[in-house]
């Protein structure tokens, strides 16, 4: 049977009328053309990249079997929420001494926000443009670019600011304010226009979304 290679280099010569002795010699020395004992290391790097595949796909099983976030999509965004503002006050509870948790407790912020901001972005914003409440969607949207602004700031600030509480007690009232207008304004009043049919549907996308953000 014909490698890839040979089924390559054979496809180019009928395609261009044959090619020519030097780029032959080329396309044998090309980094594709695996020598007699490459199998060994060829299975060694598929089998790598298989464990590392279903290490990726177990961490993002645990990570949300660990939330234990279920419920309509409404109620998984607000519980999103909860947590999230509880990892600001454990923030607001650290002194410039702590360091090493207030970077670990960031980094933590930062993955929660991007997998909410994901959901968000990717499932309901769009979903409510399309049921004509695009300027609350873009509203929202636009606070999300002030909301990674924020996290830039704490990172390039470093950990032993003195003004990194202030900078940190700011961002969380802007999160929180964000998440007050999703569950008390925008997303009641878009929920109220959907059936059942349609809630499942944005309960099951953003759930996807969730999993593959996570
Ligand atoms: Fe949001
Ligand atoms: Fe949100």
């Amino acid at each position: 049977m014909a490698t890839r290679t040979q089924s390559r280099q054979s496809n180019r010569s009928s395609t261009s009328g044959g090619a020519s002795e030097s780029s032959r010699r080329s396309s044998q020395r090309s980094a594709f053309s695996w020598g007699g004992d490459a199998g060994p290391l060829l299975a060694a790097g598929l089998a790598g990249a298989a464990v590392g595949i279903a290490a990726n796909y177990g961490r993002k099983f645990v990570t949300q079997a660990m939330s234990g976030i279920s419920g309509d999509w409404d109620e998984v965004l607000a519980t999103e929420h909860d947590m999230t503002l509880a990892v600001f006050d454990k923030m607001l509870a650290t002194d410039s001494s702590q360091t090493w948790k207030r970077g670990m407790l960031l980094m933590q912020l930062t993955h929660a926000l991007d997998k909410h901001a994901h959901e968000e972005e990717m499932v309901v914003y769009p979903a409510l443009r399309e049921a004509g409440q695009a300027t609350e969607a873009d509203q929202l949207n636009g606070e999300h670019g002030y909301i990674k602004t924020f996290l830039y700031e704490l990172g390039q600030m470093g950990p032993d600011a003195s003004n990194w509480l202030e900078k940190v007690r700011e961002f969380r009232a802007l999160v929180a304010e964000h998440a007050k207008m999703e569950e008390e304004e925008v997303f009641p009043a878009f929920k109220r226009g959907l059936d059942e049919e349609q809630n499942a549907k944005i309960t099951s996308l953003v759930n996807k979304d969730g999993f593959w953000a996570a």
